[in-house]
């Protein structure tokens, strides 16, 4: 079963509750929240704030990728304000297995986030640790950017590295996910499928865009009643 994530970056703001509410009528898994400082990436998005309007919106599970530098400080407001998951990067993360624990002291899943020219392995020694492995397709901090292929092969040493080590870790991936990049990344070994621009900005609207990414990963889509 293919879990699709819609990523409310690429929501339209002023709308941001009805945005929330058509992607889950749309029969959308969980929501993506990405969280940018204007450091660890060159974009700034929103806070916890935003994180607890969109919690009052849906009872979706609210995934906080956090692009930021020293993501120990705010792992507690973004649990707090209703991140069902936080995702830490390695790259930026000197203390993982710590920061996990936090997470999950919490009371929240974990992830933690590889960026594209980080390998497979460097999430070999927490992999028992962590809920979720989320692979980036792009390199962090805008939407609406280009599939990179060459990380295909890493997702696939991920799935076999999961798959021996910790098999219900889940495997998502984030970053130019659409019809067409979609079959590639499951084939790869994703089961879960960030998506901000294939579904907020599909030309059809959320639901059709939704629907088309549902059919191409190989899904039924299952929109609610
Ligand atoms: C990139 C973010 C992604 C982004 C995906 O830094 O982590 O979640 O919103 O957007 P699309 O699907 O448009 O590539
Ligand atoms: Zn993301």
């Amino acid at each position: 079963m293919i879990a699709i994530a819609p990523s409310l970056l690429a929501a339209d703001f002023l709308r941001l509750g009805e945005e929330v509410r058509a992607a889950e009528a749309a029969g959308a898994d969980r929501l993506h929240l990405d969280i940018m400082d204007g450091r660890f990436v060159p974009n700034i998005s929103f806070g916890p704030e935003v994180v607890a309007a969109v919690r009052r919106a849906t009872a979706l599970p609210l995934e906080a990728h956090l692009m930021i530098e020293e993501p120990d400080r705010y792992v507690q407001a973004f649990v707090e304000a209703g991140a069902t998951t936080v995702q830490v990067h390695v790259e930026n993360t000197p203390h993982l297995h710590r920061t996990v624990e936090l997470i999950k002291g919490l009371g929240a899943r974990a992830g933690v986030v590889l960026n594209p020219a980080t390998p497979a392995e460097a999430a070999g020694e927490i992999l028992l640790e962590v809920d979720m492995v989320l692979a980036m397709t792009v390199n962090p901090g805008y939407g609406g950017q280009r599939f990179i292929t060459a990380t295909l092969g890493k997702i696939r040493r991920l799935a076999t590295l999961i798959a021996a080590h910790h098999p219900a870790c889940e495997l998502e991936v984030d970053g130019g996910i659409d019809p067409d990049t979609a079959p590639l990344a499951v084939a790869a070994g994703a089961r879960v499928l960030v998506a901000g621009t294939s579904v907020f900005r599909a030309p059809g609207g959320i639901a059709a865009g939704l629907a088309a990414l549902a059919r191409a990963a190989g899904r039924a889509a299952d929109p609610a009643p």
